[in-house]
């Protein structure tokens, strides 16, 4: 699979969100991050469906839809009749990631898992055959512009290696701490999708360090 980048929305200027928005649709960025949060799965709230409804309105791209919330199975529908694309909820939040996982396809949407950092891959081999995206935390979740985890490298390439070993071909997403500056090491250990943040809302040209990013 090619490189893409998806940049979160979670560190746009909520007050321009449909100028910020723009500014990713005509960027070399194919996806586009939303991070939901609900200050109980992490210490953070961020927004809902809503702002996803916006998001949706003012760009035809890809939306990654990344669920920090408990009880995903609960709302996974509703996220997909707001504009997702893709729908991916955390293994530590679910009771049955198979039942969750069927939701969001019937719903008419890819779906994900994520692990937390201290999460194995291991614990995803039963899940798996199932997924389109594993995505890899490499910060604890809940915050934007923190640093990489230099761990979930090594994350990565397991995951990679696993995929291989079962024949599989999902999408393998990594996120938090992500810039131009390590960009390379973490395609390079098998990823296809890199989310930034802070990275690409805090420079001086988004749009250059997104290009940056896939070049790297
Ligand atoms: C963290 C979120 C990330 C975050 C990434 O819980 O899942 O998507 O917005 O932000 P940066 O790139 O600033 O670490
Ligand atoms: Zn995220």
């Amino acid at each position: 699979m090619n490189r893409i980048v998806a940049p979160s929305m979670l560190s746009a200027d909520f007050g321009h969100l449909e100028r910020d928005t723009r500014m990713v649709d005509a960027s070399a960025a194919e996806w586009v991050h939303i991070d939901v949060m609900d200050g109980v799965f992490v210490p953070n709230i961020s927004f809902g469906f809503p702002v996803l409804k916006a998001i949706r309105k003012a760009t035809p791209k890809f939306l990654d839809v990344h669920l920090m919330i408990v009880n995903p199975e609960k709302y996974v529908k509703r996220f997909v009749e707001a504009g997702a694309d893709l729908v991916t909820f955390h293994y530590e939040a679910s009771d049955d990631p198979a039942a969750c996982i069927g939701l969001i396809r019937e719903a008419g949407a890819k779906a994900g898992i994520s692990i937390k950092p201290a999460t194995p891959v291991e614990a995803l081999r039963g899940v798996l055959p199932q997924v389109d995206l594993v995505l890899v935390m490499s910060v604890e979740p809940g915050f934007g512009g923190q640093s990489f985890i230099p761990g979930s490298l090594e994350k990565v390439a397991q995951l990679r290696a696993m995929a291989r070993e079962m024949g599989l071909g999902m999408i393998i997403e990594v996120d938090g701490g992500l810039s131009s500056h390590n960009a390379g090491a973490v395609y390079g250990a098998g990823a296809d999708v890199l989310v930034a943040g802070n990275a690409v809302f805090g420079a001086a040209d988004p749009q250059a360090e997104i290009v940056k990013m896939l070049n790297a």
